[in-house]
């Protein structure tokens, strides 16, 4: 309990930090007219990475393969702590797009697909796989009301978000075509359908006993 209340509190300091660094750019009438174009690239970036790594958490909490590489305990907390983590960063990546005056975003256009007029389809797939994150993150704090058929249901919709958001990454933004975004797009792209072919296909022989991992889940 304690550790989930460090790491609530470690995710809002970030957060508040990076509200604050943002609320001291928009003030500052010296700050760069594209400082909050080079936020929103940079923490979309990093948004991706961390939840790529929650999608790997995820599947290495499923199956016993990677015990050797992490206790499942330890894949589990982190994999926890990476949703809140991405969602933080998430905050970071959108918000600032409202402050830009390269290519303003209006609230509507941030949040309802298809209304913006900068790449209206790459930014509408970003917003559904964040509608997807949010409800896959947020479920899992009710697992309890919601039941586990349900809540299991309900946590498959990431791997549709993990690729709508490759997706958005890739025809939204304007560094895929550098050669360490491509590489970054692929290396990751590729280990999560690797490991997600892998889940499913252990899927048949786990099912018979109950794992470690959902007796942590049923926690
Ligand atoms: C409301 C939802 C979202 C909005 C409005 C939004 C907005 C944007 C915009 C305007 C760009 C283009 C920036 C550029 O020209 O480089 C972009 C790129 C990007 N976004 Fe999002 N995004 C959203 C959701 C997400 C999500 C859920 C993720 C991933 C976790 C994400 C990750 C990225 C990445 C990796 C890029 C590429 C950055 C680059 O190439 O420099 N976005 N997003």
């Amino acid at each position: 309990m304690l550790r989930r209340w460090v790491m609530a509190g470690l995710g809002a300091a970030l957060v508040l930090f990076g509200v604050s660094a943002l609320a001291r750019l928009a003030l500052d009438p010296q700050a760069q007219s594209h400082v909050f174009w080079y936020i929103n690239r940079a923490t979309g970036f990093t948004a991706y990475l961390v939840l790529f790594a929650n999608m790997v958490l995820g599947l290495m909490v499923k199956t016993k393969r990677y015990d050797n590489i992490a206790p499942r305990w330890s894949s589990f907390d982190l994999h926890q702590f990476t949703a809140l983590l991405a969602l933080g960063f998430l905050a970071l990546h959108i918000f600032p797009l409202l402050f830009d005056s390269f290519s303003p975003f209006t609230l509507t256009q941030l949040f309802v697909p298809l209304a913006s007029t900068y790449r209206p389809l790459w930014i509408a797939v970003g917003i559904i796989s964040l509608y997807g994150f949010v409800v896959v993150t947020v479920t899992f704090y009710f697992r309890a009301q919601i039941g586990q058929r349900a809540w299991r249901a309900i946590h498959y919709v990431s791997f549709a978000a993990f690729f709508l958001v490759l997706l958005h990454g890739v025809f939204a933004g304007s560094d895929s075509q550098e050669l360490w975004a491509k590489l970054t797009y692929w290396v990751t792209g590729v280990i999560v359908c690797m490991l997600t072919a892998s889940r499913f296909l252990d899927a048949g022989s786990t099912a018979a006993a109950p794992s470690r991992a959902r007796r942590v889940v049923k926690d």
